[in-house]
């Protein structure tokens, strides 16, 4: 059995008795530095955390997950933090977690704002851009940041964002003696913070900024394209039938300008995509339409199905968006789906509908045909302009297919 305990600022004195005692008996203790000195001598080895540290840790767990271990972690060591990992790599069932509040409960009880009502963004380790998904107005938003330029940098990402009038709360140092709050709007942030800061947000866009929301259906604008681009009313209905699932992986074959694979992952923060395409510079595009829609962490391989998709993490649910008539590629795509794994198939021209209607007949589904008119303007009135007829296949792998 492995003990992590959950140790804050007021390091020892902050500690239940349940948890000095398991401090007080461990024979190993691992830890930082600083958490490592917050508590008394004892019989315990103290071992300090390696750098880096995710590589060493299954010979940690080897060399002494018999030796009475107990690990230190911050707050609550389940809130991004160790505890999750060692449950992963050592079984929740061997480990016993005594948390102490996260930083994230410490901001909302000095802020008096209600946790459950709070979106949580790390940025530690990763991407300032997975912000931006985050980022809509009326929302409140606890953000952690790796550094003392954390609090400037989000800042100036709401400010580019169209989002400078929001409040910014930097709480640094909670729980401890030198624990600090300033507050602030984006528009008017520069100071840098202390190392360990939590940023709360309260989201207010500027005038002028038009919101995206998360539900699919964006505005093509919303995305730098080159016409290759299924259109919102298309795309709103093509992502629904891909029935996103949170954890799920989606392979975008022929992703364009990526508005599919952008759309499936803004649907919950643990949605995947790859997102396949053979030209260039449209794959370049992804990454920018990526980024800019909150979802940097979208994997972008360039290259032509079938043939790039081989060895490729197998998909959730596939969406093929172009190439259709290319030899084994919807081929390719159903033999990697699982049982329950889900196929859309988009066509605008003949040849690729045929296909489908193939496919149509041999594995069931259903097909759909598409025709969206928008209203605009001719000369002084208005007009119905009715673009391409798209058919939709939608199938469900049943097991054994
Ligand atoms: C209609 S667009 C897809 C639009 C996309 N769903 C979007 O909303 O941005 C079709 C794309 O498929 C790409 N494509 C066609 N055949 C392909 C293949 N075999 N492998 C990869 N990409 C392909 C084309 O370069 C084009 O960008």
């Amino acid at each position: 059995m492995i003990t992590v305990v959950g140790i804050g600022a007021d390091g020892w004195d902050g500690l239940t008795s349940q948890a000095r005692q398991a401090v007080t008996e461990a024979g190993v203790l691992l830890g930082s530095a600083r958490q490592l000195d917050l508590v008394p001598e004892s019989a315990a080895r103290k071992v300090h955390w390696p750098s880096p540290l995710l590589p060493a840790l299954p010979g940690l767990l080897a060399e002494f997950g018999d030796a009475g271990l107990c690990v230190l972690a911050s707050g609550d060591p389940m809130f991004f933090g160790i505890g999750s990992t060692l449950a992963r790599l050592a079984g929740p069932e061997n480990l016993r977690v005594m948390p102490q509040p996260s930083s994230l409960s410490l901001a909302c009880a000095r802020l008096g704002w209600p946790v459950e009502e709070t979106t949580v963004v790390s940025l530690v380790g990763r991407p300032l851009d997975a912000l931006r998904r985050a980022v809509l107005p009326g929302s409140r938003l606890l953000v952690l940041t790796a550094d003392a330029s954390g609090p400037a940098r989000v800042a100036g990402l709401l400010r580019e964002h169209g989002y400078g009038a929001s409040v910014m709360h930097v709480l640094s140092d909670l729980g401890s003696a030198a624990e600090s709050h300033l507050t602030g709007t984006a528009a008017a942030w520069e100071r840098e913070g202390s190392a360990l800061s939590v940023v709360a947000v309260e989201c207010a866009a500027d005038k002028g900024t038009a919101p995206r929301p998360l539900v699919p259906g964006l505005p093509d604008d919303a995305f730098e394209h080159d016409g290759q681009l299924t259109k919102r009313e298309v795309r709103a209905v093509s992502v629904a039938r891909l029935a996103p699932l949170p954890g799920e992986l989606l392979w975008d074959v022929g992703a364009g300008a990526g508005s599919i694979a952008i759309e499936w992952m803004r649907t919950h923060p643990t949605c995947r995509a790859i997102a396949v395409e053979s030209d260039p510079e449209r794959a370049a595009r992804i990454g920018r339409n990526a980024a800019a829609l909150g979802v940097p962490a979208l994997r972008i391989v360039t290259g032509r199905a079938p043939e790039a998709l081989e060895g490729l993490p197998a998909p959730d649910a596939v969406f093929v968006g172009g190439g259709a008539t290319r030899p084994g590629l919807l081929e390719t795509c159903w033999r990697a789906l699982p049982p329950g794994g889900r196929l859309v198939a988009n066509a605008v021209t003949l040849e690729s509908e045929s296909v489908l209607t193939t496919w149509y007949g041999t594995h069931g589904g259903d097909l759909v045909r598409l025709s969206v008119s928008r209203a605009g303007p001719v000369g002084g009135f208005t007009a119905w302009r009715t673009m391409m007829p798209v058919t939709i296949w939608t199938a469900t792998k049943e097991s054994g297919a």
